[in-house]
């Protein structure tokens, strides 16, 4: 009899479990792309801050203002440089080395939505 209850109550205690738990995972799940994809390109885009300035407009000293330019070429680019495609190549080669075709597909959308505008800045 004890037995019966005991298993009883873990049987509710499992439903109630599973009942409780899968909306939220469910939940995450339905909204989370492009929330992910909003944070983790940020994320991803302040690796580049450093050369390329933090809206990719700075295109001195070597280094190609990205600001603005359309996605399609600066996917192309980075697709380029980790193919090992790119001509007079210094630091992207190596740097484009650890991030996946998908999240170089980020990173130029971020770009290509910054104003160029913005690389008057740079150039004083
Ligand atoms: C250490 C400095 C440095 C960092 C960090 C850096 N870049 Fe670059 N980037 C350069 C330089 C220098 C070039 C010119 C090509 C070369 O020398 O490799 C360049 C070229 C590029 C180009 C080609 C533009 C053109 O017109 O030829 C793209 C696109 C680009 N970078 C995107 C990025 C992205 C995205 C990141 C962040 C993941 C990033 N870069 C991080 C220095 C940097």
């Amino acid at each position: 009899m004890q037995s019966l209850t005991f298993k009883l109550a873990a049987i509710l205690f499992l439903a109630a479990l599973a009942v409780g738990v899968s909306p939220v995972v469910l939940a995450e799940d339905e909204n989370s792309a492009s929330e992910v994809d909003q944070r983790q390109a940020k994320m991803l885009a302040v690796a580049c801050y450093n050369c390329h300035g933090t809206d990719g407009s700075y295109g001195e000293d070597g280094v190609p203002a990205i600001a603005g330019v359309p996605s399609s070429i600066l996917r192309a680019q980075l697709l380029a440089f980790k193919a090992g495609q790119m001509p007079n190549t210094t630091v992207m080669n190596r740097l484009v080395g650890g991030y996946s075709e998908a999240e170089l597909a980020v990173l130029a959308d971020y770009f290509a939505d910054k104003s160029p505008a913005d690389a008057d800045d740079a150039s004083e």
